[in-house]
Formats: structure tokens, sequence, C-alpha cells
């Protein structure tokens, strides 16, 4: 593959993280990026802060959209939440696996229900364990038992039952979540950390390299290592060489 062509297939994979709490911060990152960046993903931040109209302005701007809003709740209320979130034309949108199969039905009901005409059906994905949380905080404080590798491929499995299209795990988690569900079933994975980043409140982590390549995730999602970047653009650029490096020497 060429070197346009392999930075062009890894940018469709990466979702940048936009967690600000207004838009002109993001108006700064994305500037800076222009070009770059595919694909972003709006977090409960920035969408509490701007609304659904943010979809809009990021699709008119020709990126792929991920509503990580990580819905949670009663079946109906699921559903509803998730036709609303779909009529704005999201490409990606997610739900906590931990509400069950009944939840997670029904939001991809709602998905169904609030897709306009013509519209392309974005990917509803299940979020498994946070990748903040680790077993001792899992086992101790959250109350499941077990490691977190059982509890992720349990989620996972429930998730592929209730006809989601994937999940949100760690990349450590991702050979063993397309062993026990399929190669195909998508995984979204965030806990990305560039060589020299700072770990922050992540604990189950990875480099980008070995989370595309040598993992298999399906799509990435990093925020801060270039975010809070003094020159995102740089960053990103950084990371892409270190991706085409590990390309070559896979
Ligand atoms: O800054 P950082 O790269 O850690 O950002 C990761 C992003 O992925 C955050 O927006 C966070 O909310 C999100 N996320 C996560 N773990 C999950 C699901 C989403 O870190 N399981």
């Amino acid at each position: 593959m060429s070197d346009r062509a392999m930075t062009e297939n890894f940018s469709e994979r990466i979702i940048l993280a936009l967690d600000f709490p207004h838009m002109t911060e993001m108006e700064r990152v994305l500037s800076s990026l222009r070009g770059q960046v595919r694909y972003v993903k709006v977090g409960m931040e920035l969408f509490y802060a701007a609304g659904p109209g943010i979809i809009t302005e990021l699709k008119n701007r020709g990126l792929n959209v991920f509503i990580d809003l990580k819905v949670h709740d009663i079946p109906n209320t699921a559903k509803g939440a998730v036709r609303s979130l779909a009529s704005h034309g999201a490409d990606m949108i997610n739900v906590h696996a931990a509400g069950g199969v009944a939840m997670m039905e029904a939001a991809r009901e709602g998905l169904e229900q609030g897709l306009t005409a013509g519209a392309t059906r974005p990917l509803l994905i299940g979020v498994t364990m946070l990748t903040s949380t680790s077993q001792q905080t899992m086992n101790q404080q959250i109350g499941i038992p077990g490691t977190v590798e059982e509890t992720v491929t349990a989620y996972a499995k429930l998730t592929a039952q209730a006809g989601l299209d994937g999940v949100v795990a760690s990349p450590l988690e991702v050979p063993l979540i397309k062993e026990a569900v399929s190669p195909s079933f998508i995984t979204v994975t965030p806990g990305i950390r560039p060589k020299g980043t700072d770990q922050g409140d992540q604990t189950r982590i990875t480099t980008p390299e070995d989370a595309l390549i040598r993992l298999g995730s399906d799509y990435i999602v990093i925020g801060r290592a270039i975010t809070a970047a003094a020159d995102p653009s740089a960053a990103w650029e950084n990371m892409m060489e270190q991706l085409k490096r590990g390309e070559t020497t896979a």
C-alpha cells in the first residue's frame, strides 16, 4: 500500500474525542487539524453544552460523527433517546451493555425509527467496561466478580445477541472479543496513548499502532494525547508516522 493510501486508511479509523466545554475550544483544535482528522467523537461534555445541532455542524464539514452519550436507562427511554439521536444524522451511537439485552434491543428499534429517509444507518455500539476501570474497582466498588476480560467478553456476547454492531472496549480485549463473537464484530477502542504521552485517568491502555495493527481494533478513540498537545497537528502527524512505521514492521 502506498504511504498516502495507508494514511487514508488509518484516518478513517481514528476517532478524535472532542472533549471540550464549548465550541470555541473545539474550533481551535479542529482548525489546527483541518485536512488531517476525518472522524470525531462528541461526548457528554460538548453535547450537553452545544446541543444536538453540533452533529449537523460537524457533518457539514465532511466529518464522520460518533455521538458518545452512553445511553443507559429503562428500555422505553433508551429507545426514545437513540431515536432522537439517530434523527440528527450521527454515524455512530452507543449505549451501555450493562443495560441488558432488552434495553439494547429497544435502542436498536429506536435507531431504525429515528432514521430519516435515505440516511445511512449509524452503527450502534455497546459500551462494555470503561477503559478507566481497573479490575480492583470493578470487583470492590461496582460489585462484579471475576476478571475485566470475563466481564467484557460476556457483555460483548450480550451486545451481539441484541443485534448491535459492536462494542467499546480496551484494545487489549479486542482479540478476546473477536474470538468470542466474530471477526466482523466491530471494536471501538479508547485508552490510546502514543509512546511518551501521559496515561491520565485511563488504566487499560495501548499505543495506536498496537491497537490498530497488532490487536485488530476497527476504530481507535484518541483525545487528550492530541487535543492537549501544544501542537495538535504535529502530535497527529507524529502518530501517523508511528503507524506507518508499525505497518511496515508488522
Ligand atoms: O483523552 P482520552 O484519549 O483518554 O479520551 C478517551 C475518550 O474515550 C473520552 O472521551 C472517554 O469518554 C471515551 N471513552 C473511554 N472509555 C470508554 C468509552 C469511552 O475512555 N469505555
